[in-house]
């Protein structure tokens, strides 16, 4: 390897905004790059273990040739890791290469600060991305002779998938929150019980999948609306009520087994602080369906029908589905009425009816 950047963080999760800073600083330094996850970061509560970082790392880069992961911050035995440290380690292991160490532009007007920083300097070529909604020190650029990295950085943040106002991420990482319950899912799991959550999950993919494959651009919407459209559902009925009116007074008289769509609203705006409308509609009609309806709540009402584990052969819709969304969303309508009417549920409250209107006519 004849350049190398060093790409270090928490990456508690990798997001897009680093994989494309990294490809980015690959193609303008002509370089590989190693990511190099961060042992602990012990100002955020809701932190991922080192292992799980390493490997949604792994998952993100794996169709990457140009970018690797370095365990050494993960496997050093020092309380706390200088960069320092980790330069000299790449100095070893590559005497032949120059070495880039990329640091993001926050970091340019305190990096006098850090330990040994003319040393680093001098070891490594301090590269640094440049945000246009930053000033940064031109001081510090010429005594460390920084390297600028130009491009657009997109304003993605760890944060933001942790407390899932966003997935944007690669669908392998998202995988691995969901499957191994970090960051939303530890939260989503705490509101239900293991059949619940089995069947969030499988409304969640099916939803996702019949989005994709109609190629809506609200697709990630449509994946946080289902994983979070039951959360209301196990809170107990008395509580629900008093929910219910002191905010949906309207639909009091609805059987209560659909209340939690509304609470599920409700609690999705309260505890997770997620305010997009087109994600609360989404979960305030999952179960009576309305008129209207955005694409995400079609699916989202249509998955939570379907999906697989609810132990019938719904194959054919779930096709149907996405090979046309509304012609799909007519044949789940029709079927959810010939089960209602099996099975002797009143359906025809207002807001199902409005839909059948609608769309059955
Ligand atoms: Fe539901
Ligand atoms: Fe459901």
């Amino acid at each position: 390897m004849k350049n190398i950047v060093l790409f270090g963080g928490a990456f508690d999760p990798i997001h897009n905004g680093h994989i494309n800073m990294a490809l980015e600083a690959s193609t303008q330094l002509d370089a590989d790059i190693f990511f190099i996850p961060a042992k602990i970061s012990v100002w955020k509560s809701e932190s991922a273990p080192i292992e799980d970082k390493i490997k949604m790392v792994e998952l993100a880069i794996k169709d990457h040739p140009g970018l690797h992961l370095s365990r050494f911050e993960a496997d050093s035995k020092e309380e706390v890791n200088y960069s320092i440290d980790t330069v000299k380690h790449f100095k070893k292991g590559y005497p032949d290469s120059n070495i880039y160490y990329l640091i993001g532009t926050d970091h340019v007007n305190s990096f006098h600060k850090w330990k040994d920083a003319k040393e680093l300097s001098k070891l490594a070529k301090i590269a640094y991305f440049k945000r246009p909604d930053m000033v940064v020190d031109l001081n510090n650029v010429k005594e460390f002779e920084m390297v600028e990295i130009i491009g657009e950085l997109k304003d993605e943040s760890s944060t933001e998938i942790r407390e899932l106002k966003s997935l944007d991420t690669p669908n392998c990482v998202i995988d691995y929150i969901i499957n191994n319950k970090l960051y939303f899912m530890k939260r989503i799991a705490s509101y239900m019980g293991e059949k619940r959550l089995e069947h969030t999950i499988s409304t969640a993919k099916l939803s996702y999948e019949i989005a994709l494959a109609n190629n809506l651009k609200d697709a990630k919407k449509a994946l946080i609306a289902a994983l979070l459209h039951d959360i209301g559902k196990e809170m107990p009925i008395a509580e629900q009520k008093e929910i219910m009116a002191n905010h949906f007074k309207k639909y009091i008289d609805y059987p209560p087994v659909i209340y939690h769509q509304f609470i599920g609203a409700y609690l999705v705006e309260k505890d997770f602080g997620i305010t997009d409308p087109v994600i609360l509609e989404a979960i305030k009609y999952h179960t009576t369906a309305n008129s209207n309806m955005s694409d995400v709540a079609i699916i989202v009402h249509c998955a939570d029908k379907i999906e697989p584990t609810r132990g019938f052969k719904s194959e054919n819709l779930i096709n149907g589905l996405k090979s046309s969304l509304i012609d799909g969303f007519v044949e789940v309508l029709k079927s959810n009425i010939e089960y209602y009417v099996k099975h002797g549920i009143d359906y025809k409250n207002e807001l199902q009816m409005a839909c059948l209107d609608q769309y059955l006519k």
